[in-house]
């Protein structure tokens, strides 16, 4: 138990009362509520300490993420809430940190942005090096979301996030890296994703698109900066919360969901996708680029399953793909002639001798014809220049990231 000030890079936003387990005991002054994390309510100058500490809970490394008890095991830990303060909280996602109280801590001495960290805890949560003991707990791996097994690490200078698939397939790095190459085509902004491999592990390598000057603000966060009313639906709520920010997220949006039509994503939910915003000036600067596609192309279906479209479950909108293409306003800026070569893409990325040993010829026949009959029935649909209206009948009612057992 301690007093801290939460800070927003070099802006001192409060001064709490933090209990490592607890999370936010006591909010004790309040400096710059302009800028507390999004969707935390203010009524007279009194923040919202419960709403603040589900950010702050959920700041911290989910108890679903693959392989985080042998993690904690290793680093002697009874939760993952014990690593947030260990490392002040500080991430490569936004610029959020915990100042002690009665320390002259700078945000540029500390930030992981332009200063090296350890690798001790990617080491830990991928397994590696195991007792070693004396961990250097300085990491944004304590603030990473997501339930793949996950680390972040500095590649030539560049800080790079590395993210393993789920067992039996492995198939989400591949997935990633057809999904950018599949948002070239189509002039979709996203983040690039390559494979990297590691004795003979696959898993996919992103730059941090964050910068020191951003804060990616999840939708899941817009979300709550307004009471969404029963009668209006889940898009449109997320619509309209964005436009109050003075963003018009539509074409974003219609981008996204093709996306995820095409590649039959199922797991969209509202922690992965949302907007930047500068973190000084608090200007809103948009949707984020696309990331995070690969739980998508049937990566935990049986070939069988795949082909037969069973079960494909959708998010964040509505509880089918087809249902979720209608919100699309315009399919205008789609050149279905750039996706001709899709079938050769994914056999490509798929080309490496040592996919073989999670993934067989079968496997990838079926996501290529699965793919492509998805651009087909894209391309009829869109070629109806029907107007659908936007109601609740079928939205999604729960966020819910996927959960993967291994
Ligand atoms: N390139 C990036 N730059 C900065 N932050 C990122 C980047 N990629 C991901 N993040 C952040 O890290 C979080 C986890 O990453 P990601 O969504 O890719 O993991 P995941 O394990 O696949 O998640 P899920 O639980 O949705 O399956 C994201 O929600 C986002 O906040
Ligand atoms: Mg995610």
């Amino acid at each position: 138990m301690g007093n801290y000030i939460l800070m927003h890079k070099s802006t001192p936003v409060i001064k709490m009362e933090l209990d490592e387990l607890e999370g936010i005991t006591r909010i004790l002054s309040v400096y710059a509520p302009e800028h507390l994390p999004i969707g935390i309510p203010v009524k007279k100058n009194t923040v919202d300490k419960k709403a603040l500490n589900l950010w702050w809970a959920d700041r911290s490394i989910p108890s679903s993420r693959s392989g985080v008890q042998e993690a904690l095991d290793e680093l002697g830990l009874a939760d993952t809430r014990l690593l947030l303060v260990r490392s002040f909280g500080l991430s490569l996602s936004d610029q959020y940190w915990i100042k002690p109280e009665h320390t002259d801590l700078q945000w540029e001495k500390i930030n992981f942005f332009d200063n090296a960290f350890s690798d001790d805890i990617g080491n830990v949560l991928f397994g590696l090096k195991k007792g070693q003991g004396n961990f250097d707990f300085s990491s944004p791996d304590n603030t990473s979301d997501g339930c793949l097994k996950k680390r972040w690490k500095i590649i030539d200078g560049k800080r790079c996030l590395l993210k393993g698939g789920s067992n039996p397939f492995r198939q989400q790095p591949f997935n990633e890296v057809i999904a950018s190459k599949i948002m070239d085509k189509l002039g979709i902004e996203h983040i690039p994703y390559s494979i990297l491999w590691d004795n003979d592990m696959p898993y996919s390598v992103c730059e941090d698109f964050v910068t020191k000057e951003l804060d990616l603000v999840s939708a899941w966060r817009i979300f709550q900066t307004r009471k969404k009313r029963n009668d209006v639906s889940v898009y449109q709520h997320y619509v309209n919360c964005c436009s109050e920010l003075g963003v018009n997220v539509v074409p974003a949006l219609d981008r996204m969901i093709v996306l995820d039509y095409i590649i039959a994503n199922e797991d969209r939910h509202l922690n992965n996708f949302g907007l930047l915003r500068n973190a000084e000036t608090l200007q809103w600067l948009g949707a984020s680029p696309v990331f995070d596609s690969g739980s998508s192309l049937g990566y935990n279906k049986v070939p069988f399953d795949i082909l037969g479209e069973r079960e494909i479950i959708c998010k964040p909108f509505k509880k089918t793909h087809d249902e979720q293409l209608k919100l699309i306003s315009s399919f205008d800026w789609i050149d279905f002639g750039q996706l001709q070569d899709v079938g050769a893409i994914i056999r490509q990325v798929f080309g490496d001798e040592r996919v073989s040993n999670f993934i067989d010829q079968k496997r990838i026949d079926v996501i290529v014809q699965s793919t492509e009959k998805r651009i087909q029935k894209l391309q009829a649909f869109a070629n109806q220049k029907k107007i659908y209206s936007i109601s609740t009948e079928n939205d999604v009612t729960e966020n819910i990231a996927e959960n993967y057992l291994n």
